[in-house]
C-alpha cells in the first residue's frame, strides 16, 4: 500500500475522505469543508443527534457530493479535547476497521481533526500511519479467504508535511507486520530453520550481512546452556546474526538479542495442556528484531545495528535436558537446570556472552520470558530491566514516542541470592517470588561487560481471547530507540 501526504482538504483527490467530528463545540477545518459543500449535512447529523461524535463512532456517508469523492467517514473524536494514546488508537483503529472491507482504492485520511494529548504534528503522523497499517493486517497463509480479506485500499493520504514521520510510520508498520506474521505462524511452520531461512531472506533483500551459527560451531564455542534447551527435538537450534552497516566501518554497533523459542513445551518440566498453543508466540522476542531490522533497512539510518536470534525448539525426549542437569555457559559459569521450561535465559545467556565480541554501545534482549511479568504488568507496559540508568531513559523515551510503553523494574543485588545453588554457581531458576526479577538477575550475570537492557514482552508481545495474535510488539519502541542512535 502506497502513503503520501496532503496538505488540505480541497487539494485531494480520493474516492473516500475521513474527516473527524467533535460532539460539541466548531467542527475542524477539513470536516467544516465538507460540512459546507454538502449543504452543512454533517452539522444536521450532530445537531439531530443522528451522528453524536462519541469517541470512535463512525458513520459512512455515501455520495455527500459528486464533487469531492465517493463517500465521506464520519470518526468521533468526543467532547473536542486532545485524546489520550490510548483513545486515539480506539478512533484510528476504528478507521481502519471501516474502510478495510470497502470497495475504494484512495483514501485521505484529514487526521487534523483528530488532535492526541502531549503529541506533535509529526510524531501522530508517524502514529497514525503506523496505526491505520496495523488495522488492515491479515494473518495470510492458511484460510482459503485470504485473497477476499485483503483489504482494497491502495493509497492511503494523511494530512500533514512531515514526510520523514510519514517514512518512520510506515516503516514500523511493515516491521510490525513482519513481527506479528512471525509470531502468528504456527510450531510446525516457524522452526529455528525458518527463523534463519527468513533471515537469509532479509540479507537477498537489502543489504545486510548473515551468519548462522550451527550446532557444532556453537558446541566449539562452548554455548552449551544454549545448546541444552534443543536436547530434546528434533528441530536443530540456530544462533542468527544479522549486520546493518549503514554507519562508518568499525563503529562499534546497536544490538538487539531476540528469544526465538519457537515452541515451549516446558520440556521435561513439561507444561499443562489447556492454552499450550500460545507457546507458539515464545518466539516473539525473536520477531520483534526482525521486524525491527526490516524497518531500519527501510529507513537506512545512518548507524551500525546488529540483530541476534537465538532459535531453539523446548521439547521433552529421551534426548532431553532433565531437571538437575548442570551445563556449562559459553562464559564459562556452570548453571543447575531445576526446571526446563525456564529456558528462555538458557538460550539468552550464551548469546550475551557471544555477543561480547562485538563490543557493543548496547545490548537489550527481547524475550517472551516469564509468566510472572504477564501477572505483574500485564498487557499494557512491557517490563524493563537494565545495568545503565542512561539506556533505561533512552528505552523510556523511546516507549513513549511510539506509545508503545514499558516500565521500569528493580535489579536489586538482594533478589540475586534466589539464584543460588548448592551444585553449580548458578541455579537457572529463583523460586516463587518476584519470578520476572529473577530471570532478569540470571541474565545480569552474562552483561557486566556492556550497557544493558532487558525487555520481558510476555505480556505484550500477543493478546489472548477472541482477537488472538501476535501485537507486533515492541517493533516500535525498538525502531525509536535505534533511530535516536543515528
Ligand atoms: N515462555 C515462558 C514464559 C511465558 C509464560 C510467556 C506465559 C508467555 C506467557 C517461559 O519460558 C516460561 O515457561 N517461564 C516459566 C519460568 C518458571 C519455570 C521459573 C514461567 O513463567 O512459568
Ligand atoms: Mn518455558
Ligand atoms: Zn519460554
Amino acid at each position: 500500500m502506497n502513503m503520501a501526504l496532503f496538505d488540505r482538504l480541497p487539494n485531494v483527490e480520493a474516492d473516500l475522505l475521513v474527516v473527524f467530528v467533535p460532539s460539541e463545540g466548531d467542527l475542524p477545518e477539513s470536516t467544516a469543508w465538507v460540512d459546507e459543500n454538502a449543504a452543512g449535512h454533517i452539522s444536521q447529523l450532530r445537531e439531530t443527534g443522528v451522528f453524536k461524535g462519541g469517541v470512535a463512532q463512525t458513520l459512512l456517508l455515501p455520495s455527500l457530493s459528486q464533487d469531492f469523492a465517493q463517500a465521506v467517514l464520519l470518526v468521533g473524536v468526543g467532547k473536542g479535547d486532545a485524546l489520550s494514546d490510548m483513545q486515539s488508537r480506539k478512533v484510528v483503529a476504528a478507521v481502519a476497521a471501516q474502510i478495510k472491507g470497502l470497495p475504494f482504492a484512495n483514501v485521505a485520511v484529514a487526521n487534523q481533526g483528530l488532535v492526541m494529548k502531549d503529541r506533535s504534528e509529526s510524531e501522530i503522523i508517524a502514529l497514525v500511519a503506523q496505526w491505520l497499517n496495523e488495522g488492515f493486517y491479515n494473518f495470510i497463509g492458511f484460510k482459503q479467504d485470504d485473497a477476499e480479506k485483503a483489504t482494497k485500499v491502495e493509497t492511503l493520504l494523511l494530512q500533514g508535511s512531515d514526510e520523514s514521520a510519514l517514512a518512520i510510520g510506515k516503516a514500523t508498520a511493515s516491521g510490525s507486520a513482519f513481527a506479528r506474521q512471525l509470531g502468528n505462524l504456527p510450531g510446525n511452520v516457524c522452526t529455528p530453520s525458518y527463523l534463519a531461512s527468513k533471515a537469509q531472506q532479509l540479507a537477498e533483500d537489502f543489504s545486510i550481512d548473515v551468519e548462522l551459527l550451527d550446532e557444532t560451531k556453537m558446541d566449539e564455542l562452548g554455548m552449551h546452556c544454549m545448546l541444552s534447551v534443543g536436547r530434546g527435538s528434533d528441530q536443530p537450534s540456530y544462533l542468527i546474526v544479522m549486520h546493518y552497516r549503514g554507519g562508518e566501518e568499525g563503529d562499534a554497533p546497536y544490538v538487539l538479542l531476540g528469544k526465538g523459542i519457537t515452541f515451549d513445551t516446558g520440556g521435561i518440566s513439561l507444561k499443562p495442556g489447556p492454552k499450550m498453543d500460545e507457546m507458539k508466540y515464545d518466539m516473539c522476542g525473536a520477531a520483534s528484531v526482525f521486524g525491527t531490522m526490516k524497518a531500519i533497512c527501510e529507513l537506512k539510518p545512518k548507524m551500525n545495528f546488529t540483530a541476534v536470534i537465538a532459535a531453539a525448539e523446548n521439547m521433552p525426549s529421551g534426548h532431553a535436558t532433565k531437571p538437575g542437569d548442570i551445563v556449562k555457559t559459553m562464559s564459562g559459569k556452570t548453571v543447575e537446570i531445576l526446571n526446563t521450561d525456564a529456558e528462555g535465559r538458557l538460550v539468552l545467556c550464551d548469546a550475551l556472552s557471544y555477543i561480547e565480541r562485538f563490543e557493543p554501545k548496547s545490548v537489550v534482549d527481547i524475550a517472551t520470558l516469564t509468566g510472572a511479568c504477564v501477572v505483574a504488568l500485564g498487557s499494557v507496559n512491557s517490563g524493563m530491566y537494565a545495568n545503565n540508568e542512561a539506556l533505561a531513559a533512552e528505552l523510556k523515551t523511546a516507549g513513549k514516542v511510539s506509545a508503545d510503553k514499558l516500565w521500569q523494574m528493580p535489579l536489586d543485588e538482594e533478589y540475586q541470592q534466589q539464584l543460588d545453588s548448592n551444585f553449580a554457581d548458578i541455579a537457572n531458576i529463583g523460586g516463587p517470588e518476584a519470578g520476572s526479577v529473577t530471570a532478569a538477575c540470571f541474565l545480569s550475570r552474562f552483561t557486566e561487560s556492556y550497557p544493558w537492557a532487558h525487555l520481558d514482552i510476555a505480556g505484550t508481545a500477543w493478546s489472548g481471547g477472541a482477537n488472538k495474535g501476535a501485537s507486533g510488539r515492541p517493533v516500535a519502541l525498538l525502531t525509536r530507540y535505534l533511530l535516536s542512535k543515528a
